[in-house]
């Protein structure tokens, strides 16, 4: 049998569908890049905001000719999107054979094996046989989930009802993902959850854990995603800044940068505080790369909301930023008010803080001509021999020309000279040291 995952939705939803294709595979699956080779479609879904959610209605929409083209053909579907409907799935999108929620992450190979015991009298391999082994992806950079849900209550997110509150993974599972990870060629490690650095077990907090993962043999690269910044305090900054694989890239979302906002939001900082965090981490970690999330419309966001967050996005000097327009989402606390900024207006405050954005990560790129820099490679052209794309420790995207020494593969670390910069698309040549 051969299936083929989809995934809609954060990294989190990536690291998910990793295990699930991992579980697919002991069950003696194979992965096809190809759905019309398939057996088996697995659908790992995203509600963060509706259009996510649309994607993957859409695509199951699709999916009902694939499944009657081949009797036996199944459809599952699982995350975020999955687990907020589950209960409305089987008169709604009747071409689904299983559903497993968001919430449910833990139980999928126990699901489908009833799934499949049903269709096929199949007999799998038990999941203690399964829980017992660690599996490595094989890539460069290797996600590992260390705490799942959300103890926030962030008034206009979804996340938390889907996902649960929150519960850490213990330091020697994580430790034991991130070492089979480096056994299989693994440099670099994005430690995951929600607000990652709340992680908290048997008192030992996330600068521990850092350090701990940190001194596994062979890792070259921590990050991880996305801290919250209420964590954000002088002591975790000064323990990250001790440790040579953490990346100088810290991807902090923001939200808004107006204090009533913030309020209304229930973000549990103020934009103070924020600025204070990211003066202090450039402080401690020079060069830092500082990336963010945003969101616009709110309600009730006016003119003078809005340019505090434009205000903020400069004065917060972020390389990046991934900014959304808000969208209410039903039960969260926001969906009660009022959606009152019209589209339009949404549409122009995005189109103002990209406009804004794009420009100063146009400056910054700038500032690296001339810099050397460390690039992890994920991808080579003509056999590694031309050139290869990668990221610096930065998370900076480079596409690096080699001068035409032995090829350079996925997973190698290559010594770069930035030449040129023109937006985000920055380009180096590799060089001897
Ligand atoms: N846990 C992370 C964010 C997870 S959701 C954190 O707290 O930082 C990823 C991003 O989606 C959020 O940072 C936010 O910018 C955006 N987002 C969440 N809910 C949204 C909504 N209802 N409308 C628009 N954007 C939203
Ligand atoms: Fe959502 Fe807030 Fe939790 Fe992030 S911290 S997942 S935005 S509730
Ligand atoms: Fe989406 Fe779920 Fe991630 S709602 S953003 S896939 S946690």
């Amino acid at each position: 049998m051969k299936y083929h995952v989809v995934t809609f939705g954060c990294q989190m939803n990536v690291a998910d569908s990793n295990e699930m294709s991992a579980r697919l595979e002991a069950r003696g699956m194979a992965s096809t890049p190809e759905i019309e080779e398939a057996d088996l479609v697995l659908i790992n879904t995203c509600t963060v905001r509706q259009q996510a959610e649309n994607r993957a209605l859409s695509l199951l929409g699709r999916l009902k000719e694939w499944k009657k083209a081949r009797e036996g053909r199944l459809i599952v579907l699982t995350g975020c999107a999955a687990e907020r409907i589950k209960n409305e799935v089987s008169w709604r999108i009747p071409q689904v054979d299983l559903t497993v929620g968001a919430k449910d992450i833990e139980r999928f190979g126990e699901r489908l094996d009833e799934l499949l015991g049903e269709r096929f009298d199949w007999v799998s391999e038990t999941e203690e046989a399964f829980d017992s082994k660690v599996v490595g992806s094989g890539d460069p950079i290797s996600y590992v989930t260390i705490m799942r849900g959300c103890n926030y209550t962030c008034s206009y997110c979804i996340v938390p009802s889907v996902r649960g509150k929150e519960v850490y993974r213990p330091p020697e599972t994580i430790l034991a993902e991130v070492r089979a990870g480096v056994e299989t060629g693994a440099k670099e490690v994005l430690l995951l959850g929600q607000t990652v650095n709340s992680y908290s077990y048997n008192d030992r907090g996330f600068a521990e854990l850092l350090q701990q993962v940190d001194a596994v043999p062979g890792l070259q690269r921590i990050r991880y995603m996305s801290p919250h910044p209420h964590y954000m305090d002088r002591p975790t900054i000064e323990r990250m800044a001790g440790l040579s694989t953490v990346c100088e890239h810290v991807h902090l979302p923001v939200q808004s940068g107006s204090d009533r906002l913030l309020k209304e939001m229930r973000r549990n900082y103020t934009r103070a505080w924020y600025l204070e965090a990211v003066n202090y981490l450039r402080k401690k970690i020079p060069g830092v790369s500082i990336t963010t999330d945003v969101i616009v419309g709110f309600p009730g966001e006016t003119e003078k909301d809005f340019e505090q967050t434009l205000g903020l996005v400069e004065e917060a000097g972020f390389d990046s930023a991934y900014c959304f327009k808000y969208s209410p989402r039903p039960g969260t606390r926001a969906a009660a008010l009022a959606d009152d900024v019209p589209t339009p207006l949404k549409e122009e405050r995005l189109a103002r803080v990209f406009e804004k954005m794009e420009a100063q990560s146009r400056r910054n790129a700038q500032k690296l001509i001339g810099t050397k820099q460390e690039i992890l490679v994920e991808e080579t052209g003509e056999g590694g021999t031309k050139w290869v794309v990668g990221r610096t420790r930065g998370n900076w995207k480079v596409k690096v020309a080699l001068p035409g020494r032995a090829p350079v593969k996925p997973g190698d670390l290559v010594k770069t000279k930035i030449t040129s910069a023109d937006g985000r698309a920055v380009l180096g040549e590799a060089i001897a040291s």
